[in-house]
């Protein structure tokens, strides 16, 4: 997958970690097309943990600018880290099709950017940055 503008949000430190994942995500597509399973599974249980670390900060920004939709933007969050969960453990078991997990893995991804971050992130880094224009609410 490439980097694409679309994926950025306008807000500094959102985007450096989008940017640290998505150097993970294309580590991830080369072990899998490479078979190397257990590098693929280190790399997914990096994403569940790293996931959890990007979205802390998205949340304390929408808390701190009133971001009127968080909860239904941190209730996709909860159904992504799931389903990424899932995967990893899934591909811990070793019990499913690697090539499956490995689709599945890749589906999700590029549902994660393309269809969260391009969208919804982006939606809110645009409040954010409008909120942090207005001098009453400077931080
Ligand atoms: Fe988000």
């Amino acid at each position: 997958m490439e980097w694409r503008d679309a994926f950025q949000t306008g807000i500094e430190s959102i985007d450096r970690t989008h940017r640290q994942l998505f150097g993970k995500i294309n580590d991830l597509i080369s072990a899998f097309a490479g078979q190397d399973f257990p590098s693929a599974r280190v790399i997914l249980a990096y994403l569940v943990s790293h996931h959890e670390e990007s979205e802390d900060e998205e949340a304390r920004l929408m808390r701190q600018y009133d971001y009127p939709f968080i909860d239904s933007h941190l209730r996709e969050h909860r159904r992504f880290k799931k389903k990424f969960l899932e995967l990893k453990e899934e591909a811990d078991a070793g019990k499913a099709d690697q090539a499956y997990i490995s689709f599945r893995a890749q589906l999700l991804l590029f549902d994660w950017f393309t269809g969260h971050i391009a969208r919804i992130d982006r939606h809110a880094g645009r409040h954010i940055a409008n909120a942090r224009q207005l001098p009453m609410r400077a931080a």
